[in-house]
């Protein structure tokens, strides 16, 4: 079977992007990334992708009249590239209504919170000042709203006493790293179904036990 065509837009240090790397690696992967972009000209990301000999290039908002045109431009190297699938690994840009709508259930995004719990930006430490005992990482099928949309794979992490942000963030980031290729994987195997506001999974196994935070083991 044909392998879907990977899209991998960027901001930063691309450590989701190099989870889906060491994924298309694996003979048996149904997905390959044909082009990753930053918007951030100095995005460590982008020497990732170039390492693995993956077609790495910049489109830079600042270089744009708006947001629209920044968009197109995107949506003309992605199209060109013939992405069937694109994956916002760590893009702190906002989309507009436009490019999210000609990307419908083909744009998906990694965000560092158990969704609808704690879009937008800090989500760790707003999770912490919120006194959370499970924090955890969302993949999700991208619409308008920021941070909103059907939810393919979340994540679960408990929170220690005595975590701050960065040590927080750290664990989230591991399972983030396990969610976006299985998000990805799930897709490309034509799994997941898109109904309504969520994502029915066809063929999933049974569901794990629940992660009680503290455990109860030691708690009497
Ligand atoms: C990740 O934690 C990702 O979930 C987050 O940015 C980080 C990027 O790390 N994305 C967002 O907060 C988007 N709302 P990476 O560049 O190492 O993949």
């Amino acid at each position: 079977m044909a392998r879907l065509k990977l899209g991998v837009l960027i901001s930063g240090r691309g450590s989701n992007l190099q989870s889906l790397i060491e994924a298309c690696a694996e003979a048996d992967y149904p997905a390959e990334i044909v082009l990753a972009i930053s918007n951030e000209p100095e995005a460590p990301g982008l020497e990732r992708a170039r390492r693995a000999g993956i077609r790495a290039e910049i489109v830079d908002h600042r270089d744009f009249s708006g947001r629209e045109a920044f968009e197109r431009a995107l949506d003309r190297a992605l199209a060109g590239a013939d992405a069937g699938l694109v994956c916002l690994a760590g893009f702190m840009r906002l989309l507009t209504p436009w490019f999210v709508e000609r990307w419908n259930d083909r744009l998906i995004n990694i965000h560092p919170s158990l969704l609808p719990a704690f879009p937008g930006l800090d989500t760790h430490a707003r999770a912490l000042a919120a006194g959370v005992r499970i924090a955890g990482c969302t993949v999700h099928f991208v619409r308008a709203e920021m941070d909103r949309g059907p939810i393919v794979v979340q994540a679960a992490v408990a929170v220690e006493d005595g975590d701050d942000a960065a040590g927080l963030a750290a664990r989230v980031l591991a399972a983030e790293h396990r969610c976006l290729p299985l998000a990805v994987r799930l897709i490309a195997e034509g799994r997941v179904r898109v109904a309504g506001e969520r994502c029915e999974i066809a063929g999933a196994a049974e569901p794990p036990p629940p992660l009680i935070s503290p455990s109860p083991s030691g708690c009497g």
